[in-house]
């Protein structure tokens, strides 16, 4: 959506400040022997008490309230029961909702416990690649810096990032146009910025992978095992200076 007045952004910040702080308390709550359904509750509970809706419920009847993806699982991981979280897992947490006809979406990756030094500095250095990209875009600027900017800060910290996942509009629904923004340099892409545009940029950093494949429960993407990805992703709002950050807790 382009946001159009005071009170549009008003109405976002609320849905944005719910997931933020979803996200921040499903992230706190991790602990081996947890399933990720337990952790799903967390924010299930949240939801309710916000007056939020979940949007993959909502927009894709995803069955459950987040999703939360396990190692080599990126994306798009159903809670379950089954899956109990080990000291040194690697949780992906992805929170988008809906208030008042406003959506907003933002993920974080997480360690439970103590987890390798190469995991925490995938973590740490995937949240940097997010806030340097961020702090790049503006409106007029073409809307393929987002991709030069997350290929380049990647590639300096010796990292691939996953191509078949985009960044995308949102805003009046949990995705619209501009559809698929390129986590890539591609200069065929000649959309622009504009002031009040609401995107999210959500690269998937990896130690090695490039793309992920849905695997036969019809939505969990997976990358080959054998890589670490971590996913950071913000809702924004365009403006001519740098991008106000929707989803802070
Ligand atoms: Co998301
Ligand atoms: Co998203």
């Amino acid at each position: 959506m382009i946001i159009k007045d005071s009170q549009d952004i008003e109405k976002l910040q609320v849905i944005g400040k719910i997931v933020a702080q979803i996200r921040e308390a499903m992230g706190a709550a991790l602990q081996p022997g947890m399933s990720t359904r337990e952790v799903d509750l967390i924010a299930h509970k949240m939801f309710k008490e916000s007056g939020a809706r979940s949007a993959p419920q909502l927009t894709y009847k995803f069955p459950g309230a987040t999703c939360i993806s396990v190692n080599h699982h990126v994306a798009h991981g159903i809670p379950s029961e089954k899956i109990i979280l080990k000291a040194g897992d690697l949780v992906n947490i992805d929170v988008s909702a809906e208030k008042d006809g406003f959506f907003a979406d933002t993920g974080a990756s997480f360690c439970v416990g103590e987890a390798s030094a190469k995991r925490q500095k995938l973590c740490r250095e995937g949240h940097q690649i997010l806030m340097t990209t961020i702090d790049q875009v503006s409106a007029g600027k073409p809307l393929n810096i987002i991709g030069k900017v997350l290929h380049r800060e990647a590639r300096k910290h010796g990292y691939t990032l996953v191509k078949n996942l985009g960044s995308h509009g949102v805003g009046a629904a949990l995705h619209e146009e501009p559809s698929f923004i390129a986590p890539y340099p591609d200069p065929t892409d000649r959309r622009m910025l504009k002031e009040g545009m609401v995107i999210t940029i959500e690269p998937f950093v990896s130690t090695g992978a490039k793309e992920v494949f849905e695997l036969g429960d019809g939505w969990t993407l997976a990358t080959k095992a054998g890589y670490d990805t971590v996913q950071y992703e913000h809702t924004l709002v365009i403006t001519q200076d740098k991008p106000i950050i929707i989803t802070h807790p």
